[in-house]
């Protein structure tokens, strides 16, 4: 196939309903990914806040009442991670960003909890839930960013 006819064949394919789809998708996962990232700020905003709250009281219910909101917009961040991957699957950028906004899932929906709820026993896994906290959102970043450099859509 000549050059030109590859570029008839590559715009005629990206100007079918599923190609636009694809790319109306992929810039709800751009911004999603950019809310998740906003998010991820006020989270560790929220854990400085709650840490700081509880300075020369130590109580467990206090501590309950101190987090309850980094708890809460740890959930949501669950439920936003979930979105991204339903969105990179349907959009399909490339096979590195579906797989890594599987991991994000991963990451923040089930292994947060689990290291919070260790982290009673051991404080060790609650300096482990900060640092997922910190690779939790180095994966965002760097997914955003290559959603960013890819521009209008993926690849068809
Ligand atoms: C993107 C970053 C983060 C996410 C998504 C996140 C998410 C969560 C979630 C979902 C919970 C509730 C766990 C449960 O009850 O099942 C939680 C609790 C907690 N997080 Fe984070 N977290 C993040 C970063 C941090 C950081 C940086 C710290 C720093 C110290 C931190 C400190 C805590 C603490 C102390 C609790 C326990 C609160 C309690 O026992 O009520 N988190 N986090």
């Amino acid at each position: 196939m000549s050059q030109n006819h590859a570029l008839r064949a590559d715009s005629e394919h990206a100007a079918t309903p599923a190609a636009a789809l694809r790319r109306r998708v992929f810039q709800g996962y751009r911004w999603l990914l950019a809310g998740f990232l906003l998010a991820g700020v006020t989270q560790i905003f929220l854990a400085g806040l709650g840490v700081f709250s509880l300075q020369n009281q130590g109580l467990a219910t206090q501590g309950d009442t101190a987090f309850a909101p980094h708890r809460s917009l740890g959930f949501a961040m669950g439920g936003i991670a979930l979105l991204i991957l339903v969105l990179a699957l349907i959009a399909r950028p490339d096979i590195r960003a579906m797989i890594l906004s599987g991991v994000l899932v991963l990451l923040t929906a089930f292994t947060q909890s689990l290291l919070a709820g260790l982290a009673d026993s051991h404080a060790l896994y609650g300096a482990l839930h900060a640092l997922d906290g910190l690779l939790i959102l180095a994966i965002a970043g760097y997914l955003y960013a290559r959603a960013a450099q890819r521009g209008i859509g993926p690849r068809s």
